[in-house]
């Protein structure tokens, strides 16, 4: 394959690319072939490349929810169109297109600076617009399912663009076809009805008292959006400060029944009543109490912030993260008999 250095033809192609700079862990690892594809009528040329259709392909975005274990042994593709634009005003509402390669939290920002209501909590959550819909990120109450209409997406499988609308992804807690068919499908837009006026989300631990705090008593969307980042900022580590892809482990869903019976035994325990006699339990709470909160194993260790963020101190490696998460699974399942699962994509 043809090594190039311009986007001029639409995608660039980079051999033995570092990857050190493309993973928010920063931890060290190569791809024998990195692809920037700047637009997306380009990918069945892409896929039709000798190279891409022999190795083992990975698709990228900004690498915030990946852990990196070892060198890429093929091709790595990253979505990085750009573009973002009203296709039908509706008046109380307006259908967006956002393309894969714009960054979440400027499209969050130009969301609110336009007069939109709805994304103020999901603000400063990292990572591409295109990797938005893969595990349906969430915070504070809210999840982008709510809002996404239609995903477009190049369907390796059938070698054609296809578009699903929002019940063809099957979002769940940060899952969706796209995680469970990983690779599958490269993302290239999602279209989202973002409404001009919308109930404030404030139910979720902290944000009230977060704008209590800031002296406000009649809160806006804007007002939200600076509550919550307020939040992240204390509660998450920085990424360009120290390596991390936010939570490490989902947090667990299990029968309300067992969700009681740990209960009985941990009263402090925070548990989440869903649907269907399912409870959600606080993940971070069952690390902390096994004495993970703030370890350090060499480079690798557990945020002294937030027990469910594992980081990268300096020079850890992947595979020593992905050892110490190991470790914390088997010991938060002998002690509480909960297998935990990561959040994050290990390759
Ligand atoms: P990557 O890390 O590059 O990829 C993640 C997965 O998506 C991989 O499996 C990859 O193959 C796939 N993928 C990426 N782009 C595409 C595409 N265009 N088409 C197909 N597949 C693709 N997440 C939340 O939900 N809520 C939070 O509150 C939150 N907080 C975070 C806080 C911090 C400090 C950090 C570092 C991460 C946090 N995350 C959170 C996780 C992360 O921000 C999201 O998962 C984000 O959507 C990942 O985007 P990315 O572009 O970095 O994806
Ligand atoms: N807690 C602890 N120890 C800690 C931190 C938290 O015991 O060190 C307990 C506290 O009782 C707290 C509860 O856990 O009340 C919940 O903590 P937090 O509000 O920080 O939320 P979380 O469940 O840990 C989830 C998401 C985050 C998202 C926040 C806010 C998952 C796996 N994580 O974290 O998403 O930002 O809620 O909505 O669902 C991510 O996915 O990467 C991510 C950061």
């Amino acid at each position: 394959m043809k090594s190039d250095t311009l986007l001029e033809s639409g995608y660039r192609v980079t051999e033995a690319a570092d990857l050190s700079r493309r993973n928010s862990f920063h931890v060290p690892a190569r791809a024998q072939w990195l692809i920037e594809v700047g637009d997306s009528r380009l990918l069945p040329e892409v896929f039709g490349l000798g190279a891409v259709k022999r190795s083992p392909l990975l698709i990228l975005g900004e690498g915030s929810n990946v852990l990196l274990t070892r060198d890429w042994p093929g091709v790595v593709l990253m979505p990085v169109m750009r573009g973002i634009r009203i296709l039908e005003d509706r008046g109380d509402a307006a259908l967006v297109r956002v393309e894969a390669g714009e960054n979440w939290n400027d499209f969050v920002h130009w969301s609110l600076g336009h007069g939109f209501a709805g994304m103020e909590n999901l603000i400063l959550i990292p990572g591409s617009a295109g990797a938005a819909p893969i595990q349906n990120i969430g915070a504070y109450g809210v999840e982008v399912r709510e809002f996404i209409e239609t995903v477009e997406a190049f369907d390796r499988g059938a070698g054609c663009s296809v578009r699903l609308d929002n019940a063809d992804c099957a979002f769940a807690y940060r899952d969706s076809l796209f995680k469970r068919e990983a690779d599958r499908f490269v993302v290239t837009a999602a279209e989202l009805l973002l409404p001009r006026r919308r109930e404030l989300r404030l139910d979720y631990a902290g944000v009230r008292e977060e704008l209590a705090a800031m002296r406000i008593a009649a809160p806006n969307h804007v007002a939200v959006a600076d509550a919550v980042m307020r939040l992240r900022t204390r509660k998450l580590p920085n990424p360009a400060e120290i390596g991390n892809v936010g939570s490490f482990f989902k947090n667990p869903v299990v029968p309300s029944t067992l969700a009681n019976e740990l209960r009985r035994e941990n009263p402090a325990l925070p548990a989440w009543p869903g649907d269907a006699g399912q409870c959600k339990l606080s993940a971070a709470w069952l690390v902390e109490a096994c004495g993970f909160k703030g370890l350090r194993e060499g480079d690798a260790g557990v945020s002294e912030r937030h027990a469910l963020v594992l980081v990268n101190h300096g020079t850890a490696t992947g595979e020593q993260i992905r050892a110490l998460a190991q470790r914390i699974v088997d010991t938060v399942q002998t002690r509480f008999g909960i297998r935990l699962e990561p959040e994050p994509r290990i390759v």
